[in-house]
């Protein structure tokens, strides 16, 4: 039998894309599949983690093991973030909307002959950020940064502004296949450096990540 590291441990981990809506039937949301969060997910619950996964509208089956947590809304993911806490480690894979739109329209838009409407934008809460500085912040949190150029440098400042102890960077320039596809470019940031892995399929990276956790949460212990 595989060794459990993370028995009795419980790890929180976000994913998918967030939806914001603009009116009843409308929404602003990105191309977020969730499958790294998902297998990240697997990996957690191979290594005897209590799982739950947070995840916004996606159209994959559940991981087998976990606890899931739908959520449409950033707001409603920080929410349920917030009431799954304490936990041991928490992975934030999520994509979620950095802006919502201000005030949600209670009827469906119409075309008028004034034009187009504007949508007034305002910030979403940044779930990462208020986690890993809320007392109740997990033993060790994880970031990731979707970048589209200077990937590791950005992912440097994201570790300090956000307060994580490593955030995982992917490049999803155009081109990168990144956001929706099987496979992924991941650079591991912490305070110490940089570390480059090479392409590998998410499933890998997933497995890669939640070993390295596991030894950081519980390092006498061999995965
Ligand atoms: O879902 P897939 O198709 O498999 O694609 C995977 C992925 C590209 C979505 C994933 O690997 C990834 O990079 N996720 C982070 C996407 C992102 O929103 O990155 P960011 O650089 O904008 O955010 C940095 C970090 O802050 C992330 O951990 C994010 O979850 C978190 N965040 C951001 C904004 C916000 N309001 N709250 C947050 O918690």
């Amino acid at each position: 039998p595989k060794a459990q590291p993370l028995a009795g441990k419980k790890v929180v981990i976000t994913a998918g894309p967030t939806r914001e809506p603009i009116d009843p039937v409308r929404f602003i949301s990105n191309h977020s599949s969730g499958k790294q969060g998902y297998a990240i997910a697997m990996a957690a619950v191979e290594l005897g983690a209590e799982t739950v996964l947070v995840s916004g509208p996606v159209s994959l089956a559940i991981p087998p093991g976990v606890q899931m947590m739908p959520v449409e809304t950033a707001q409603d993911m920080l929410e349920t973030c917030e009431g799954e806490m304490p936990a041991d480690i928490a992975i934030f894979t999520a994509a979620v909307a950095d802006w919502r739109v201000a005030s949600e329209a209670p009827e469906k838009l119409k075309k008028s002959g004034d034009g187009p409407p504007t949508l007034r934008l305002t910030e979403n809460p940044d779930i990462l950020a208020t986690i890993s500085r809320s007392p109740n912040r997990p033993k060790i949190v994880v970031g990731f940064a979707a970048e589209t150029e200077r990937v590791s440098e950005y992912a440097a400042r994201k570790l300090k502004s956000k307060g994580c102890d490593l955030i995982v960077a992917n490049d999803v320039s155009k081109g990168s296949g990144v956001f929706g596809g099987d496979r992924n470019t991941v650079h591991l940031v912490t305070a110490s450096g940089v570390e480059d892995w090479p392409q590998m399929s998410k499933d890998e990276v997933a497995r890669r990540l939640m070993e390295r956790l596991a030894q950081m949460l519980v390092p006498q212990q061999k995965v």
